[in-house]
Formats: C-alpha cells, sequence, structure tokens
C-alpha cells in the first residue's frame, strides 16, 4: 500500500525479567547492560499519525508537549523527510507510573510514523529507532519473549521465544495510577552516577541474562522465578541507594509482595516483578492466574487487577 501521510498502529507494553537500567556513555540510547522482557497481551497503545502543517500531540485525550516525543521526531528528521505531525495516541492502562507506557508509546509512534510516510523499515531498523525514543520500546516492536542485546557494538532486539512457547499470565497489581515522580531516564542516570551497587549490577546483569534464557528456552518456571525477582530487586536497590533515593513502592506494592509470597508457600508458582513505578506483576502459569488475580485484589491498597498474557509485537491497523 502506498505510504499517504497517515497511519494508526498498536503497540503493547513489556516488562522485564532481567531488568534494563543504566545507559552506556555518548548517544543513542544504548542499554548498559543486556535484557530480556515479555510482550504483554491485554494492555495497548494505539497511535495515529497524519501529516499536519506542525508538530501537534494529543495523549489520552489531552493536548500536550512532551519532550521526550519532541526529541524522538527531531532525531528521526535527521534521517527521514518527515512532515509535521498531528499525533492521537491513548493508552488503555495509567500512562507515566510503571506499566511501560514508554515502552508502548514509542513502539507505536515509530511503526506508525514508518507506516504513514514510507520509510520502510524492517523490524530491526523499527526497533532501533523506537529504542532511541525508550529504550524499552525496542522491545516492544517484537512479540512474545524478547531480547535486546549488544552485537557487533549495536543493540539488538529479537524475539527469542514465541508466546505459544510459554502461554504464561501476567496479572497485573495496580497500587497506585498517580505518575511516578522520577522517571526511568532520570533514575538510571542517578543510579549510574551515585549507587555504590551500580557496578555490581552491570557485570551482574550478564549473569541473570544468560540464566533467564536458560529458563526460558527450557520452561523451566522456578529457575526463572529465581532469577527473574532477583533482577527485579536488585533494581530497586539501585534505586534506593541512589542519591537522593528514589522509593517507587506504595504500601500496597510491599502487601503485594507479602501476599504472593504466600501464595508461593502454600504451592503456587508465582513470582513478582516491579519496574520504575508501584506496580506489581505476578508471573504464573495461565492455569493459576483466577488465584493469582484474587490474591491480589485481597491485597488492601490494591486499586485495581489487569489480567494479561503474553502478546504480539507492533502493528499497523490502518494507512492511507
Ligand atoms: P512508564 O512507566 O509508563 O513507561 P515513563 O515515565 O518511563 O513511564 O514514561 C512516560 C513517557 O513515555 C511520557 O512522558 C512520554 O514521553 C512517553 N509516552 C507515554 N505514553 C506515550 C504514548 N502513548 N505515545 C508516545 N509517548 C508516550
Ligand atoms: C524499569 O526504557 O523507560 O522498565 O530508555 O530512558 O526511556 P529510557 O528508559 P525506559 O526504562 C525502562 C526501565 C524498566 C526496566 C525495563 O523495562 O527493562
Amino acid at each position: 500500500m502506498a505510504a499517504r501521510g497517515m497511519a494508526t498502529a498498536v503497540a503493547h507494553p513489556n516488562v522485564a525479567l532481567v531488568k534494563y537500567w543504566g545507559k552506556q556513555a555518548g548517544a543513542g540510547n544504548r542499554p548498559a547492560t543486556p535484557s530480556l522482557s515479555v510482550t504483554l497481551s491485554g494492555i495497548a497503545t494505539t497511535t495515529r499519525v497524519e501529516a499536519a502543517p506542525a508538530d501537534r500531540l494529543w495523549l489520552n485525550g489531552e493536548e500536550v508537549q512532551d519532550a521526550k516525543v519532541a526529541g524522538f521526531l527531531a532525531e528521526l528528521r535527521t534521517a527521514f523527510d518527515i512532515p509535521g505531525l498531528a499525533i492521537t495516541t491513548d493508552n488503555d492502562f495509567p500512562t507515566g507510573a510503571g506499566l511501560a507506557s514508554s515502552a508502548s508509546g514509542f513502539a507505536a509512534l515509530t511503526t506508525a510514523v514508518d507506516a504513514a510516510f514510507g520509510l520502510g523499515l524492517g523490524g530491526t531498523e523499527r526497533s532501533a529507532w523506537a529504542r532511541r525514543g525508550s529504550a524499552s520500546a525496542a522491545r516492544s516492536i517484537f512479540g512474545g519473549f524478547v531480547a535486546l542485546v549488544e552485537r557487533d557494538m549495536e543493540p539488538i532486539a529479537e524475539t527469542v521465544a514465541s508466546a505459544e512457547h510459554w502461554p504464561l499470565a501476567v496479572t497485573v497489581g495496580v497500587a497506585s495510577r498517580r505518575m511516578k515522580s522520577v522517571g526511568s531516564t532520570e533514575g538510571m542516570e542517578r543510579a549510574r552516577a551515585t549507587s555504590p551497587f551500580y557496578k555490581a549490577w552491570t557485570t551482574s546483569t550478564h549473569d541473570d541474562f544468560a540464566a533467564a534464557l536458560r529458563a526460558v528456552r527450557a520452561r523451566d518456571f522456578d529457575a526463572l522465578a529465581e532469577v527473574a525477582e532477583h533482577s527485579s530487586m536488585k533494581l530497586h536497590a539501585l534505586t534506593l541507594t541512589s542519591r537522593p533515593a528514589i522509593v517507587y513502592w506504595a504500601p500496597a506494592t510491599v502487601a503485594a509482595l507479602h501476599a504472593l509470597a504466600q501464595l508461593r508457600r502454600a504451592g503456587t508458582g508465582v513470582f513478582a516483578s516491579i519496574d520504575a513505578g508501584p506496580q506489581v506483576k505476578a508471573f504464573s502459569a495461565l492455569d493459576d492466574a483466577d488465584e493469582v488475580a484474587e490474591a491480589l485484589a485481597n491485597v488492601p491498597g490494591i486499586e485495581r487487577v489487569i489480567r494479561c498474557g503474553i502478546g504480539p509485537g507492533a502493528v499497523v491497523t490502518e494507512a492511507g
């Protein structure tokens, strides 16, 4: 289909099993460590772009100025001839609250711009551009279990196992819908500059990544649970030991962790992962998801439970 200056794309957030937190020096938004995530089904960003006299952005129904989006478009225009854009985008889940709206947001935006203006990007190139907007967005271009690694000195994201390979449930306990006070970009730079644990994080994450990849390939739930919880806790050890400290957790976050540990002691296979925000993401077998959702819903302070699975990469839904 010829590109005529308009397109809509849908992309999903992802949750990292082995987290990214810290960048290499220099341009290009290159993670300092490998990461491994699952792209989620059940929540999504829908983004429509259209040629316009000047850039304007409507996020969740309100016109906003967003420095990250503006910087991304400026970078894209150093390589491609892209006119002014009217961008309308909606996240059907809380924005800026630790549910990876930046990942689905930049994956959807890159995919829509590519389709609308005929940039002709393949998946790998689209992912590399999405990474410049937000590194976790590189992973949301693809579905299933997705790695973001350095190969030949270039960060590259790719699916390492399909959703069908291991269709886990991801149940999200929303502990607060409030926007986080310190964004990921700032938080990880603060950790790099000030946390005494940062060096240990960058070295040990390579081992975590290898262990998690092995566990995914072997569908070894206990092994994945151990390393994924460790990576998540280690990320929060970094934020807590940054100066000044960043506490992303709410009281209900801690209560949910205890509730999930209790479920595990009672024999249910479940583990928790927390990103830069208070929400708790519980991984389990599909058969255990009802029980996990009920346990999270019963935690005082959990406002809402969102049932997700492992989902597809970013797609174009309309182009003209
Ligand atoms: P989150 O935990 O939701 O990823 P961040 O603070 O890391 O929160 O990212 C929020 C930023 O992501 C926003 O300021 C904006 O730059 C970007 N973002 C969020 N939603 C969208 C969207 N739908 N389209 C484009 N960018 C988005
Ligand atoms: C905790 O990808 O939002 O979700 O590249 O600066 O935009 P920038 O950061 P971002 O950070 C994601 C951090 C995380 C862990 C992860 O998704 O791997």
